[in-house]
């Protein structure tokens, strides 16, 4: 072989393997392979006192099939992301597994989920199958980040019960929907557009001392796995005289 041919083969042969390394660095669908526990204390459903600051929403948020995330908690960024989740063992697993979303944090026994009892047993293809994964308790599983999709539920914004007219304002998100996170939440004068940047006290629960005043304009801010960031403002307005307690709906779906 002519030593130019042999170069070039050796040439396109690097970049093959290069562009392979690309694609596995950059494969956001692969499914990572780690272990699940569930809680050993539920009933069916997730926790009423979740990390995130859902509250009892979180434990039966979608259907209750709700879960700790332990290095996915990422401080409370994590917290409303959906994953599609399934255990390995052919014989007792199905293929696809359980959609969850985040609520809490915490891990046990290496874990990345600590899934609700009934999102584990729905792992199963079966009810006999459930009975033996649950008596495993703990599991191999495999995992990747999905849409989170609520067909019939706008982006609501729930206002934290410890919040304090016109003070202190606090509250959670609630049916955060498709594949980002939100990294930034704002609340704007409709006015003057005096806007300010709220703090992420913890979990998925935004506050605020002295909140601007008048009807507020919401602004969420979508942040992808590439880097991409979208500032979402709803057409709902919280009005000017929110309520501890209450909710609102943002008018908004989102799918980022
Ligand atoms: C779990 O959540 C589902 C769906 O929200 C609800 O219908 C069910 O009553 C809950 N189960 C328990 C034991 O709280
Ligand atoms: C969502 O918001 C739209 C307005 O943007 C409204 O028409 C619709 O009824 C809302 N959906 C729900 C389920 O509240």
């Amino acid at each position: 072989m002519a030593p130019s041919l042999r170069f070039l083969l050796f040439l396109s042969a690097t970049l093959f393997f290069m562009q392979t390394l690309t694609e596995a660095a950059t494969c956001s669908d692969c499914f990572i392979h780690s272990r699940a526990a569930y809680y050993p204390n539920s009933d069916e459903n997730g926790t009423d006192t979740g990390r995130c600051g859902y509250g009892s929403f979180g434990a039966t948020l979608n259907g209750g099939d709700v879960a700790a995330a332990s290095d996915l908690y990422r401080d409370g960024v994590g917290c409303g992301a959906c994953y599609q989740v399934k255990c390995t063992n052919s014989y007792y697993c199905t293929d696809n597994g359980v959609t969850i979303v985040i609520t809490d944090q915490g891990s046990s026994d290496n874990t990345d989920f600590i899934l609700s009892r009934r999102a584990f047993g729905r792992m199963a293809q079966t009810t006999d199958a459930a009975a033996s994964l649950l008596a495993l308790g703990v599991v191999d599983i495999e995992y990747r980040r999905v849409s989170c999709s609520y067909p019939y539920k706008n982006i609501t914004i729930k206002i934290d019960e410890n919040s304090n007219y016109p003070y202190y304002l606090g509250f959670v998100i609630w049916y955060q929907q498709g594949r980002s996170d939100i990294t930034a939440v704002q609340l704007c004068e409709t006015q003057n557009f005096v806007c300010k940047l709220l703090d992420r006290s913890y979990g998925s629960v935004w506050t605020t001392t002295s909140p601007p005043s008048g009807p507020l304009s919401l602004r969420m801010l979508f942040s992808d796995e590439n880097g991409d960031e979208t500032w979402v403002v709803p057409v709902n307005n919280i009005p000017n005289d929110w309520k501890a307690g209450e909710t609102y709906d943002t008018g908004v779906q989102v799918n980022l």
